[in-house]
């Protein structure tokens, strides 16, 4: 039997964001979230895990590094897998070896855990028999790798058993095929490290933010029922309101933290700028947006739209001459001159260019997918 399995798993983007948790040792959030996951081909976690009786310690490679097994949320999605396994005892017992790379950058504000922790978790359940939903053990490694775990539109419950969290799951609500049109662009502002951890970022909240039990009793809930009803009739105008309001608001309680917590910079917030002009100059929204614990921007719109508002971007915020061929990344993107009577009506300087470092152009994808062998991670890179 295979004793190695290797899976790529995209990221989940939340449009209901998950921010704060009732319960920190189960990773319990205080409200339910629903998130888009992306197409594996352009953005990917891809790890390779292998057990085997000749190994004699476990251990980890990410992005070719060896890192420390001794992480809390590993061990725990480990735990969680190994009390479930359905294989014989002393496979169980046989030392495991993970290899693990992204395709973007890691701790940018682009989920990288939650790709990397819904991956992990998936290879281990192919490995170790485990039937089922298994979103609920991907959640230890990282909250938001409960929605990572699946494809399509994924609503993650907060659940109600707070003594073990049985119930905290997440499911596909609608497969990538439900809403063909829909598309992604990643918009990388800054790939470097960021400051305050989602950890760190969503105890402080919880802590000292008046309006954290607001939203998460008062606004969530609503805005969950609202969005379920701008995905079932693939209402775009109220999907991007909404997406909007709960992102600035995600923001509104960080800043509402002490000390207050900033995630966005400058170009995050002349990219919101901009959409908001945008959309009103097109007479509703044909532009989303939404940003993580990072400046990164996740702009949801419609294909037919792609190639214009990129045109307005673009004038907007220029792209370095010398870095065009590298800026591009995912699905190919079409190239018009912004239409000069848009400009005229969006009244928005010009920065200078090079704020934004590039683009990954995606759609909705189907979920963690298994690869065959000769896919695997390089192994070699151990040896480095
Ligand atoms: O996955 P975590 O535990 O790092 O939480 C990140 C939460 C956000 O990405 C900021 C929002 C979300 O809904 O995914």
């Amino acid at each position: 039997m295979a004793n190695s399995v290797t899976f790529a798993t995209s990221i989940n983007m939340s449009v209901i964001k998950y921010w704060g948790k009732r319960n920190e040792e189960l990773v319990l959030p205080m409200n339910g979230s629903i998130g888009l996951t992306m197409d594996s081909e352009h953005l990917c976690a891809k790890t390779t895990i292998e057990i085997n009786p000749e190994f004699k310690e476990d251990r980890i490679w990410l992005n070719g590094k060896e890192e420390t097994m001794q992480n809390p949320r590993l061990q725990n999605c480990l735990r969680e897998i190994k009390k479930r396994a359905q294989v014989p005892q002393q496979m169980v017992n046989w030392k495991i070896h993970i290899w693990s790379e992204n395709n973007f950058p890691t701790a940018a504000g682009l989920a990288s855990s939650a790709a990397g922790y819904a991956c992990l978790t998936t290879a281990l359940a192919k490995l170790y028999k485990i039937e089922g939903n298994i979103s609920g053990i991907a959640r230890f490694g990282s909250g938001s790798a409960c929605r990572a775990a699946h494809g399509g539109f994924v609503r993650w419950y907060p659940g109600f058993d707070d003594l073990t969290g049985s119930d905290c799951i997440s499911e596909t609500i609608f497969p990538a095929s439900h809403w063909p049109e829909m598309r992604i662009l990643v918009v990388v502002v800054n790939d470097s490290k960021k400051k305050v951890s989602s950890i760190e970022g969503m105890t402080r909240t919880v802590q000292t933010s008046e309006f954290m039990k607001y939203r998460a009793e008062k606004i969530s809930p609503k805005r969950i029922d609202q969005m379920l009803e701008a995905i079932t009739n693939k209402d775009f105008e109220m999907f991007a309101e909404l997406t909007n309001r709960d992102s600035n608001e995600m923001h509104g309680v960080c800043w509402a933290a002490y000390p207050p917590i900033f995630y966005n910079n400058d170009t995050t917030l002349g990219i919101i700028e901009l959409i908001h002009l945008y959309n009103n100059a097109k007479g509703g929204h044909k532009v989303a947006y939404t940003v993580d614990a990072g400046p990164n921007a996740t702009l949801f719109l419609l294909e037919k739209d792609v190639t214009e508002f990129l045109s307005i971007l673009h004038h907007h915020f220029p792209i370095i001459e010398e870095v065009i061929s590298e800026y591009f990344k995912g699905m190919p993107v079409g190239n018009i001159p912004a239409p000069q009577e848009l400009l005229e009506r969006i009244k928005y300087p010009t920065n200078k260019p090079g704020k934004l470092k590039y683009i990954i152009y995606t759609k909705v994808g189907d979920g963690p997918k298994q690869l065959p062998d000769c896919e695997a991670v390089n192994l070699q890179s151990q040896f480095k």
